[in-house]
């Protein structure tokens, strides 16, 4: 069969190729490549980014259809300083969001982009977030510099000549993304390996539904599907169409009769949500029957169903994981997905052409290249502390090789939502579990959330934020706005799910992790199943519905009773410093607050 020129259209939808053609007299690039999405051109890309030098193709026998990246030093994660909500008004993005006007960002957006990709081709990427087809699903269009960006997206998401047939058929609405590096190459000028610019731009206009982003080739500043359309532009979708676009991880917990409880969580990043989505219950309880399903391990979006409950979708189909600490005792599922046919950046390379980082096993390599590509060993590392792998170093990985992936997850009208679990990373104050009131409260509970910070972003390290429903660097409208729309949501529905708050950090006086996290979460998310289901039992306390001791599953696992009770602990004094910490987030918002909100501080301050 004659190979088909890439710059041929794939769409003959007139809106998208008038579209393209102003991009390219803008953008100037050397060519265009539509991007069919088939297997052959993956590898065709693959092959030309190692030629490049951005790609090594790691060791067959080991690692079957995997390649290994690394950033520059300056392109290691999210710049939230540099990302920016352009809503019409300033008060429409609120005080937590960067605002410019977006007709001047629009200027300034059209200078960085003018001849942005000379030298360079732009390839002209369609994707669906969500399952072909699926009512919920939605469409983008990202035109991109970078090739990397290209086979990443072909495992994030769905793309190729099936998405520019959804175009042409039933014309969507399509979310316009602008991508580049912003690095254009003058005649004969040598490439680097890892092409980007110093200054950065991230930029959405949530009212014409557009991403332009500049500078970046990393993660969720380039992969635009995903937090630029997925959680920032798709959550004000959802407020105008009365859904929920979330940063939430979705599982399915099977019990013994086999009926299967679908719970969404929220947890900032770099928190544990892929290790909790792919959870393997202790052989306690799973040889009584428990199993848990993952359906998407970061964004949920959610929606009322005719049923009167919440339905929900994984818009992604591959994972974009933190590397460090996944190994097989951590997240055994995790290490089955990226076993092969998987992209990895910034972890460090073996000299028998493997990938490793820290925690991936108990002993290190006798030595590797670092993510920077400098020679490493666990000697050097012990006198200057450095690492391997990047602590924001990532796989990313195709769903559908999770051997717990739920044989329902690209159902098109998703899965029923039972629970929502919200949580942080918090050495004090924070219980093991806790159960809101009601629907209110719950609310109060996620707008209230509070972590420490990850290298997930740029920032202090362990300092705690406020983060909202884990949603504070993703929100693409005024936070007290989307707190009124959660608690409107309940009134879509004749049954909500029920909310709860989980800490699996908090320490001891001596600074030790109190619970052992990972697969002993799964005798919380037992109780946390039976409470949403309507049984299980609870005691009542100030913050909420806490188990006793003799309500959790402890077969199998040694926790004696008192050790349990200090992690349950309610600290007054910690909750009064705790309390303190909400109102100096509720005087940021208090425009917008919806007074329900304000109602729950009251009752909760006169409960302690
Ligand atoms: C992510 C993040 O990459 O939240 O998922 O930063
Ligand atoms: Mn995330």
């Amino acid at each position: 069969m004659e190979k088909r020129h890439p710059a041929r259209p794939l769409s003959k939808n007139p809106h998208l190729l008038r579209w393209v053609e102003k991009m390219v007299a803008l953008c100037q690039p050397e060519a265009l490549h539509w991007v069919d999405g088939s297997q052959a051109e993956y590898e065709d890309l693959c092959a030309q980014l190692v030629a490049k030098g951005t790609f090594t193709k790691l060791n067959p026998q080991k690692w079957p259809g995997c390649y290994y990246a690394r950033s520059d030093a300056s392109d290691v994660a999210r710049v939230e300083d540099r990302t920016y909500i352009c809503s019409q008004s300033k008060d429409a993005a609120g005080p937590t969001n960067n605002w410019v006007n977006p007709y001047e960002m629009k200027k300034t957006l059209r200078g960085l982009f003018s001849g942005c990709m000379r030298g360079r081709t732009m390839y002209v990427l369609a994707y669906s977030m969500g399952p072909i087809g699926s009512p919920m699903s939605q469409i983008g269009v990202q035109l991109t510099d970078s090739a990397y960006v290209v086979v990443n997206t072909r495992i994030m998401a769905r793309l190729g000549q099936r998405v520019f047939d959804l175009i042409d058929e039933d014309f969507k609405r399509v979310v316009p993304c602008m991508h580049s590096v912003g690095r254009p190459l003058a005649k004969g000028q040598a490439d680097v390996a890892w092409p980007c610019n110093q200054e950065k731009y991230i930029v959405h206009f949530p009212e014409t539904r557009e991403i332009w982003s500049f500078g970046s080739g990393y993660g969720g500043n380039a992969l635009l599907g995903k937090k630029c359309f997925a959680l920032r532009i798709a959550s004000a979708m959802a407020r105008d169409e009365g859904w929920m676009a979330e940063h939430m991880l979705i599982l399915g917990v099977e019990n013994p009769q086999g009926e299967k409880t679908y719970v969404a969580a929220a947890f900032p990043s770099a928190c544990g949500k892929t290790n909790f989505a792919m959870l393997i219950p202790p052989k306690s309880l799973a040889r009584k029957g428990w199993k848990v399903w993952t359906v998407g391990d970061d964004i949920a979006w959610i929606k009322p169903g005719a049923d009167g409950r919440l339905h929900a979708i994984n818009p992604e189909a591959g994972f974009f994981g933190v590397a460090p600490g996944t190994s097989h005792s951590t997240n055994p599922n995790a290490m089955a997905s990226l076993a092969r046919n998987t992209i990895f950046t910034n972890v460090a390379l073996t000299p028998d052409g493997g990938v490793w980082w820290e925690g991936m096993t108990g002993e290190a390599p006798a030595e590797c290249l670092d993510w920077q590509g400098k020679r490493w060993t666990p000697e050097m590392a012990l006198q200057t502390g450095a690492k391997a792998a990047h602590a924001n170093s990532r796989f990313t990985a195709p769903a559908s090789q999770c051997p717990t992936i739920d044989p329902d997850w690209e159902k098109p009208e998703g899965v029923p939502i039972s629970a929502f679990i919200f949580g942080g990373r918090r050495a004090t104050t924070m219980p093991l579990i806790f159960q809101a009131f009601n629907w209110s409260s719950g609310v109060y509970v996620g707008a209230t959330m509070g972590s420490e910070m990850t290298a997930a972003a740029a920032g202090t390290i362990g300092k705690v934020r406020r983060d909202p429903f884990a949603m504070l660097p993703f929100c693409g409208y005024h936070m007290g706005d989307y707190f009124r729309h959660w608690i409107n949501m309940q009134r879509s529905l004749t049954e909500t799910p029920r909310i709860f708050h989980v800490n699996w950090f908090r320490k001891d006086k001596e600074g030790k992790f109190m619970w052992p996290g990972f697969s002993e979460n799964m005798r919380v998310l037992k109780w946390i199943v039976d409470r949403a289901k309507g049984g299980g039992r609870a005691k009542e306390t100030p913050i909420g519905w806490q188990p006793h001791y003799e309500d959790l599953d402890w077969e199998g696992m040694d926790f004696p009773r008192e050790k349990f009770d200090e992690l349950q602990a309610f600290d007054r004094a910690a909750w009064r410093a705790e309390v303190l910490g909400h109102e100096e987030l509720f005087i940021d918002l208090h425009a917008h607050l919806p007074k329900e909100l304000m109602f729950e501080r009251e009752l909760l301050i006169c409960r302690m």
